[in-house]
Parts: structure tokens; C-alpha cells; sequence
């Protein structure tokens, strides 16, 4: 129950822009299981997660399938990112029902998705509770490789509005990762992430550089 909780104050945080606007910006939409299949190409991005503005630098591109499973309120996922030139390709299932994705452990991952004008694109407001620590990111999906400019400052906005960072932008000519990349089992993975509690620190530090130098 406290992480329900923690993850609903979490939604209303920071009004920088105007209440009104940031309102209807922020209001979870409804979306399909249908909606949400198939292949969806990361565009872009904020996130608290220590290390994600660096990651952010050095992650050139990544995707995702969402595919059905013989559970109707189950799908799967793969993610697919280039980091530093390599590819690698993780795999999980999630809980999706009522337009909200569910992941309860080995940490808790709750989705909902954002209004924009983009018809054919993903705005994802995620929050994770690993431990004792809360990470918010917000995160732009397309079907395209990239999106128009518009689109981006309603994501800027979007960010501005939960008092994160500026989004960063994906470089829209770089090179996909193929489709064939034999997935490692991703929970696990991406737990052991969350739990690099040592790294929090170093990873501050990291993206601190990046944001002074990299810009
Ligand atoms: C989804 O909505 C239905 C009907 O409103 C409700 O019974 C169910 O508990 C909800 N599921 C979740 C995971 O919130
Ligand atoms: C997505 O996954 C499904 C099921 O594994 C597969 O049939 C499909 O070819 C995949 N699509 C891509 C683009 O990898």
C-alpha cells in the first residue's frame, strides 16, 4: 500500500508551467492491449534513475516488441538497445490492465501513458520502487524512427510540468540494433541495476559531467 501511495504523490510532483495545462498534459490516458503491440522505437526521454543522462548519451538507439501471451492481462516484452556500439537484448513479462503496466517484483514498475498529438506515439510515465529508493522516468516511444518537432516540445513540456530535467533526444540517423539478438531474462537484469546502490553515487557524478561537458 505505501508504494501505491508513494507512486500517487509522485504524480502530482512540481507545477513549473501552468496548473491547467499541466492538468490535461498529465492525465493518464486509456489505451488497448491492441494498442500497446508491437514495435515501438525509443525517442527520447527523462529520468532521476542515477545514471540514465549518461546512459542517455551513450544508448544511440533502442526498441521494444510487446507481443500477447495466452494470458489476457500479460504481455511480453522485449527491449533492444545499442549502448556504446553494442547490441544486447533483454526479455519480461509485465501486467497490463486498465491501461496501466504492472511490474511487482523482484522491484514494482507502474506505467500509465500520456495525451499527445503524436497519433502513432508512446508517452510513458513510469515510476519503479526498488528498496527504499523512488525513480521517475518519462519516456517517448514511436513507431517511427523519429518525431516531429512539436511532439518533442509536448514531451519538454510534459517533463517541465513533473519538474524533471529536459528530455534527451535520441539521434534519429543512428543505426538500429537488428531484430534477431537472443534475449537474457531482463527482471533479474535490470534488478540488479536498481540494487547497484554502491554505483548511485559514481552514476551522479557521471551524469553531472555529461550534462556540464556533453551538452
Ligand atoms: C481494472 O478495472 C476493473 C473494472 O473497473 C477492476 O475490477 C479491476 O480491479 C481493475 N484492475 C486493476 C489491476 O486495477
Ligand atoms: C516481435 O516478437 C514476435 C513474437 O516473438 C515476433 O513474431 C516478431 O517477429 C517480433 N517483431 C520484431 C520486430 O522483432
Amino acid at each position: 500500500m505505501k508504494r501505491v501511495v508513494v507512486l500517487l504523490s509522485l504524480l502530482s510532483l512540481g507545477h513549473s508551467a501552468p496548473v491547467s495545462s499541466c492538468d490535461s498534459l498529465l492525465k493518464p490516458i486509456t489505451i488497448s492491449t491492441e494498442q500497446m503491440l508491437g514495435k515501438w522505437l525509443y525517442v527520447g526521454g527523462s529520468s532521476d534513475l542515477p545514471g540514465s543522462r549518461s546512459l542517455g548519451r551513450l544508448m544511440t538507439s533502442a526498441w521494444l516488441n510487446i507481443t500477447a501471451t495466452p494470458q489476457s492481462n500479460v504481455l511480453n516484452l522485449i527491449q533492444t538497445q545499442r549502448i556504446y556500439g553494442a547490441c544486447s537484448s533483454l526479455t519480461y513479462d509485465v501486467t497490463f490492465e486498465n491501461s496501466t503496466m504492472v511490474i511487482e517484483k523482484p522491484f514494482y514498475l507502474k506505467e500509465v501513458y500520456l495525451p499527445t498529438d503524436c497519433s502513432d506515439c508512446l508517452v510513458v510515465y513510469e515510476g519503479v520502487v526498488s528498496g527504499k529508493d523512488t525513480f521517475t522516468s518519462l519516456l517517448l516511444f514511436s513507431r517511427r524512427k523519429s518525431v516531429l518537432p512539436a511532439y518533442q516540445e509536448t514531451l519538454q513540456e510534459q517533463a517541465e510540468c513533473l519538474g524533471m530535467s529536459a528530455p534527451i533526444m535520441t539521434d534519429p540517423n543512428y543505426e538500429m540494433c537488428p531484430d534477431n539478438i537472443p534475449p537474457s531474462e531482463g527482471l533479474s537484469a535490470l534488478n540488479s541495476l536498481l540494487e547497484a546502490k554502491m554505483g548511485h553515487r559514481v552514476a551522479r557524478l557521471l551524469d553531472a559531467f555529461f550534462d556540464m561537458f556533453v551538452n
